[in-house]
């Protein structure tokens, strides 16, 4: 009998969903694991990883805030037999570590024994085992959502809210901006690869174009304030400005620091040219150097900003929606249980999807602030006509 997405009632005795968290003692899956037993009274959680001890830790401090709904499992992604029996009673796994070499492995346990995804890594490889796994998941009527959590899952759901109500033409700009002096070094290595194969789009006149040399200051919020930034296109990206009608799109990171902006980032797209992860783990170690040696930002933490310019019923108009935590881990939690609640809810359909094309956009704000994320939507529209 497949498992249930709701609760089971069976003889009175109600069924908790069972939600494995991969990675569940890291910076990531802890962050998330609290605010899975505090958002939903049905769901159990497993934490899981290699090392019992900081398993235990945390979860020794979760049983104060959900006695009996806090588990621990030894499991190493790398080992399928390990996965396969880690998933025998799971309703639904989350990935919460940087385990992308293993996703391959871990998407047929998910087929084998059934049970639903979501899946946190940014790494198109990770994205390439999923889609591999498509047709599989679909017919077992499981699903997996991929490519979740703050990057990229974020952004195509805030450019869609910031873009709504817009007539056609829009020009929208989106831009992330992070600093964490104590980034682990395994999100460090992931965003060096993000650095090193980052392709630099943008959409003007009706198609993707080469962004050129074009490194603009945006203005984020009270955490990041002005700062420098870097062409990054998304996949996700794609479709929207003819979804949503818009006359450009533009997506940029904000960089780290000077020395990080101008001395690293330039190098590693070269190096990686001259063979795919060259030189990376000597770039995250700079970086994280220079992550604790210069502080740029008024505070640490993780803004995102979409700012859209045009018409609404032919008269100008400005949407500028802004995102931000001090916790850039509690933010990407916070991302990944939207993409939980949207399997909890049954909303997806069996198969494999991208956050950005899957969770709509204002459930979405309305969760994160909620759970309490910093949002700021300013809307300038014209007055409707006032009623005689
Ligand atoms: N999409 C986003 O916006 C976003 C943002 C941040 C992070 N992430 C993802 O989350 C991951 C974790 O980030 P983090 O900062 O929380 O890292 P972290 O603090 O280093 O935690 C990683 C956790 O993964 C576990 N782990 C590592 N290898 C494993 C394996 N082979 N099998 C089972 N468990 C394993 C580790 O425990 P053991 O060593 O005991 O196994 C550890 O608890 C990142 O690598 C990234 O993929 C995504």
């Amino acid at each position: 009998m497949a498992r249930t997405l709701l609760c089971l009632q069976i003889k009175g005795v109600q069924c908790m969903k069972q939600i494995l968290i991969l990675g569940g003692a890291g910076e990531l899956g802890r962050r998330l694991a609290r605010r899975l037993v505090t958002r939903f009274a049905s769901v159990s959680v497993v934490l899981a990883g290699r090392r019992s001890e900081p398993l235990e830790g945390v979860a020794k401090a979760l049983c104060a805030e959900a006695p009996d709904r806090v588990r621990t499992r030894l499991v190493d992604a790398a080992d399928p037999k390990s996965v396969a029996r880690a998933l025998s009673d799971i309703d639904l796994l989350v990935t919460a570590a940087p385990i992308a070499a293993h996703v391959d492995t871990i998407a047929s346990a998910c087929v084998e024994v059934g049970v639903d995804a979501v899946d946190s890594h940014a790494d198109p490889r990770a994205w390439a085992a999923w889609r591999d796994h498509r047709l599989a998941l679909q017919r077992v009527g499981r699903r997996c959502i991929a490519q979740a959590g703050l990057h990229p899952g974020l952004s195509p759901p805030v450019v869609r809210a910031a873009a709504a109500g817009f007539d056609a033409g829009a020009r929208l700009v989106i831009a992330m901006a992070m600093y964490e002096r104590n980034t682990s070094t395994s999100s460090l290595l992931e965003i060096v690869d993000i650095m090193g194969t980052s392709e630099l789009k943008t959409y003007e006149n009706g198609r993707w174009g080469d962004a050129g040399w074009s490194f603009p200051q945006i203005e984020f919020g009270p955490r990041m304030g002005r700062r420098t930034c870097f062409p990054l296109f998304l996949d996700e990206l794609e479709g929207l400005p003819e979804d949503l009608r818009l006359g450009s799109l533009a997506a940029y990171i904000a960089g780290y620091n000077w020395f990080s902006d101008y001395l690293v980032s330039p190098v590693v797209p070269l190096l990686y040219r001259l063979r795919p992860g060259l030189g990376r783990a000597a770039a995250a170690r700079t970086i994280a150097w220079t992550l604790r040696r210069f502080r740029p930002v008024k505070r640490d933490g993780c803004e995102v900003v979409a700012e859209a310019e045009g018409t609404v019923d032919g008269r100008p108009a400005r949407a500028r929606i802004l995102i931000g935590a001090d916790d850039t881990w509690g933010l990407t939690a916070t991302a990944l249980l939207a993409c939980v609640e949207q399997i909890h809810e049954g909303r997806v359909a069996p198969g494999v999807h991208r956050m950005g094309d899957t969770v709509p956009p204002e459930p979405l704000l309305d969760l994160l602030s909620s759970e309490g994320v910093d949002v700021r939507v300013t809307r300038s529209r014209p007055q409707e006509k006032a009623s005689a």
